[in-house]
């Protein structure tokens, strides 16, 4: 399969989707603005972004989604997820702790189905997802490329900064998940980095993101 605007290894994406729920709702705040599906059923959905990472290998795109996700719950349900490439670290920490408003997605319309990307992304990728096998935890996903677009060919230079706001992500959504303490020293260092190579946007990800972990790893 051609991977298009993905590589092989596993590309950490802003995976966007739609469901009936958002994550500021699971903790009982309300979030008002709702947009209508004009695919298979006619209930009003939300879009929906998280950091996702999207394994190619060997021809083959995949993703292994947690369970209680509202990712992996959306794909399930609608049968598609649109990969947004972005290099600003301030959307990875928003979107693996929260959610951004309606007005920061934007539509796509594909032979009668509508999905829904980021507007500020450098490139998106849309796929129809299959179910290949859910466990308990998890579903893993095999994805089937539909349309792409590369909106801005910026180059961006490798930024140890900007990588470090991505693993002190991943392991901030672990802490919060698991509540497990031994992170935070992994955090402290990917915190260090970002904070000496970084830029102010991943100055700014890093304080939201020292918010929501609510202890200071100083
Ligand atoms: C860079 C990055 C990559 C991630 N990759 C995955 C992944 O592949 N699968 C997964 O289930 N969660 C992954 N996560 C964690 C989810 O983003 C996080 O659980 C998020 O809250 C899910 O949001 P949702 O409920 O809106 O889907 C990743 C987080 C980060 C920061």
């Amino acid at each position: 399969m051609e991977l298009g605007i993905l590589t092989e290894g596993i590309n950490e994406v802003i995976a966007t989707t739609a469901g009936a729920c958002r994550k500021d709702e699971s903790r009982g705040e309300s979030e008002s603005t709702t947009t209508t599906n004009t695919g298979n059923d006619a209930l009003p959905l939300r879009p929906n972004a998280a950091p996702m990472g999207i394994f190619c290998r060997k021809g083959r795109i995949r993703m292994r989604v947690y369970r209680g996700t509202h990712t992996e719950e959306n794909m399930r349900r609608n049968g598609w997820v649109v990969a947004n490439v972005t290099h600003d670290p301030v959307v990875f920490v928003e979107t693996a702790f929260g959610d951004i408003g309606a007005d920061r997605f934007t539509e796509i319309t594909h032979e009668g189905t509508t999905f829904w990307r980021l507007k500020d992304c450098e490139a998106w990728a849309a796929f129809r997802c299959t179910v290949l096998h859910v466990s308990e935890d998890l579903s893993v996903f095999e994805l089937h490329p539909v349309a792409e677009e590369i909106i801005s060919c910026e180059v961006h230079p490798h930024n140890r900064g900007f990588s470090s706001v991505i693993d002190a992500t991943i392991l901030g959504t672990r802490y919060v998940m698991f509540n497990d303490p031994a992170m935070l020293e992994k955090i402290r260092y990917h915190r260090d980095i970002a904070l000496k190579c970084g830029s102010e946007r991943e100055r700014i990800a890093i304080k939201k993101l020292d918010e929501v972990i609510g202890i200071s790893v100083d």
